[in-house]
């Protein structure tokens, strides 16, 4: 399934043509969850690798085996994706992890008096922007990037392949905070406490761990763990798909890599959009006051 130069239009988003199609996008509406299924959600370049990797390594009790032996989308399938269903099909594995970037207006009813357990995971959408901005350089499934200011537009408009990160965000989350079966983690969280994240996700999936475990989830999932581990780094991934010469998957790993990218006037705009289209939402960013400290 090549199709790198299509885009699927469904209901109003576009998606990556490669991976997925209009039935694969209509079958994740119509998912059967099972109470027992953990659902990661986020929007691209929020830490969604990272966190299928905390998965594994917390059902797996620290141990590093399936997440240096099983690649990611194999262990953690994207619903959306047409081969999800065939891997979920062939996997015995309990809980089921299953990841999606779908929007709640889209999958929420799906979701709807299931107990499946939601872990959503947002980044500041600087550092998403910057980081998706590389990725479509080296990902020949996604369309030109463009320059940056174009690029950084079509973020702020919501026109990029996978929707509005302010639609995705702000839906998603007034559902985590209302649900004991939900978790909304940020990649700041992770990267200033991973071994309190761990602790926070593991209580949520009721699989304690012992100290000694939840060390060895935190050393597995480090950044230069995950970037040297094949079953992650998505050089598995052949190269008329992923050019690699253009980049890596796990390129920095940083909070604030923004600041290398944006000038301060468009700092200034990201932040006056963010401030227009969050108005009515409570959600207090852990990055915020970080950035208003050092824009002043
Ligand atoms: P950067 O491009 O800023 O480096 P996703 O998995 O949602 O596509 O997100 C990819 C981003 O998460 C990339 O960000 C990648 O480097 C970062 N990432 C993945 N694993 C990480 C880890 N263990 N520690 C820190 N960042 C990680």
């Amino acid at each position: 399934m090549a199709r790198l130069d299509v885009l699927e239009n469904f209901h109003g988003i576009l998606f990556p043509g490669h991976l997925h199609t209009q039935e694969s996008l209509q079958r994740a509406l119509e998912f059967p969850f099972q109470d027992t299924d953990v659902l990661i959600v986020s929007y691209p370049k929020s830490g969604t690798t990272w966190m299928q990797e905390i998965l594994t390594l917390i059902t797996s009790k620290g141990d590093p085996y399936l997440s240096q032996t099983v690649p990611n989308w194999t262990r953690a399938p994207w619903l959306e994706q047409h081969y999800c269903a065939a891997v979920l099909e062939a996997s015995s594995t309990t809980p089921r992890v299953i990841t999606t970037h779908l929007p709640h207006h889209l999958l929420g009813p799906t979701l709807q008096g299931s107990k499946a357990k939601v872990i959503y995971v947002s980044r500041n959408p600087k550092d998403v922007v910057v980081s998706f901005y590389h990725f479509h350089k080296m990902a020949k499934f996604l369309p030109d990037a463009g320059s940056f200011p174009e690029f950084l537009n079509q973020f702020l408009e919501g026109t990029l392949t996978f929707g509005s990160w302010f639609d995705h965000i702000k839906d998603w989350t007034s559902q985590t905070a209302a649900s004991d079966n939900m978790l909304h983690i940020t990649y700041e969280e992770m990267s200033l406490d991973l071994p309190g994240t761990i602790k926070r996700v593991s209580s949520l999936l009721q699989c304690p761990l012992v100290e000694e475990e939840v060390n060895s989830c935190v050393k597995h999932c480090s950044f230069s763990n995950m970037k040297t581990n094949r079953m992650v780094n998505y050089t598995l991934i052949p190269e008329e798909i992923m050019d690699h010469s253009k980049g890596s998957f796990m390129r920095k790993g940083k909070i604030g890599d923004w600041k290398n990218m944006f000038t301060e006037e468009q700092n200034r705009y990201l932040r006056s959009v963010l401030k227009a289209k969050m108005q009515g939402c409570n959600l207090e960013f852990v990055w915020e006051e970080q950035d208003e400290e050092e824009t002043q």
